[in-house]
């Protein structure tokens, strides 16, 4: 594989071509998924649950996830490193920079932030000082306890048109790439379609730009009940790698998302 890079997202988008993100925490899972062809991996907060065992992403610490992308950067090939703030990095600017800096430090090449419009300042301080940005929007999972949960988001018009805004927003801010979270499809085609920046879904439905999905989804090793939107890749393979080359050759041909993973 060539390697990834935003230039290959846009191109990717430009010319209707979907790619496969994934998760990961470690150098073996790391070199696994590229291996499979995946062209985005991501140093998520979800490890304070998959790898911590916390019910949320919030006791996540920088120093975790730096110490997660480290581990990845030796094993992550060709692939991009997008790497996930933590929980109150947006407390200020300066914090935001500093954050954002020791992630970029540890080898990310995009940082994903969690937030709306609001999020817009900070962003293109970011983006001012060379730091990609990926804004996360829809269930944002920092604000779970606001949220009342990890609920679909968007589902009234309302609600769908001010995703939209927001993600018209934080692009114009200088946001390279959208993620959005557990909305209905309809609003994920909305969303891409409207935004010249490629737009990865996670339970956003089939007519986004590119798929992420938790590693330990895909292996059907998730403790309790998994999410509408996931898939047990492991269900159809004879190893992990090639659960990971079926969810990659799903994506690319877009049989993942079917109908029964979307909102
Ligand atoms: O932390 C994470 O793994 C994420 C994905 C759910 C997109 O943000």
């Amino acid at each position: 594989m060539k390697t990834v890079t935003l230039s290959t997202l846009q191109a990717f988008k430009r010319a209707g071509e979907t790619f496969s993100c994934l998760t990961a925490y470690d150098a073996t899972f790391a070199h696994a998924a590229r291996e499979a062809g995946v062209e985005v991996l991501l140093v998520g907060d979800s490890l304070g649950m998959v790898l911590q065992g916390h019910a949320s992403t919030l006791p996540v610490t920088l120093d975790d996830v730096c110490y997660h992308t480290r581990c990845v950067t030796r094993g992550k090939g060709a692939s991009l490193l997008m790497v996930d703030l933590p929980f109150m990095s947006n407390t200020s600017t300066e914090r935001l920079l500093q954050d954002a800096g020791a992630l970029m430090r540890a080898g990310a090449e995009l940082v994903k932030v969690e937030g709306e419009a609001w999020m817009a300042d900070g962003i293109r301080e970011l983006t001012r000082r060379g730091v990609p940005v990926c804004a996360h929007l829809g269930l944002t999972p920092q604000t779970v306890y606001q949220l009342g949960g990890y609920k679909v988001q968007g589902r009234d018009a309302d609600q769908a048109s001010r995703i939209l805004e927001d993600a018209r927003a934080l692009v114009e801010a200088g946001a390279s790439v959208i993620l959005l979270e557990c909305v209905p499809a309809s609003l994920g085609r909305a969303v891409a379609e409207a935004l010249e920046v490629p737009v990865i879904g996670i339970g956003a439905g089939p007519d986004v730009d590119g798929q992420i999905l938790v590693m330990h989804d895909v292996l059907g090793v998730t403790a309790g009940r998994s999410p509408r939107f996931v898939k047990n890749f492991m269900a159809e393979a004879d190893d992990i790698q090639g659960a990971f080359r079926r969810y990659h050759e799903d994506v690319k041909a877009r049989r993942f998302p079917a109908e029964e993973h979307c909102f």
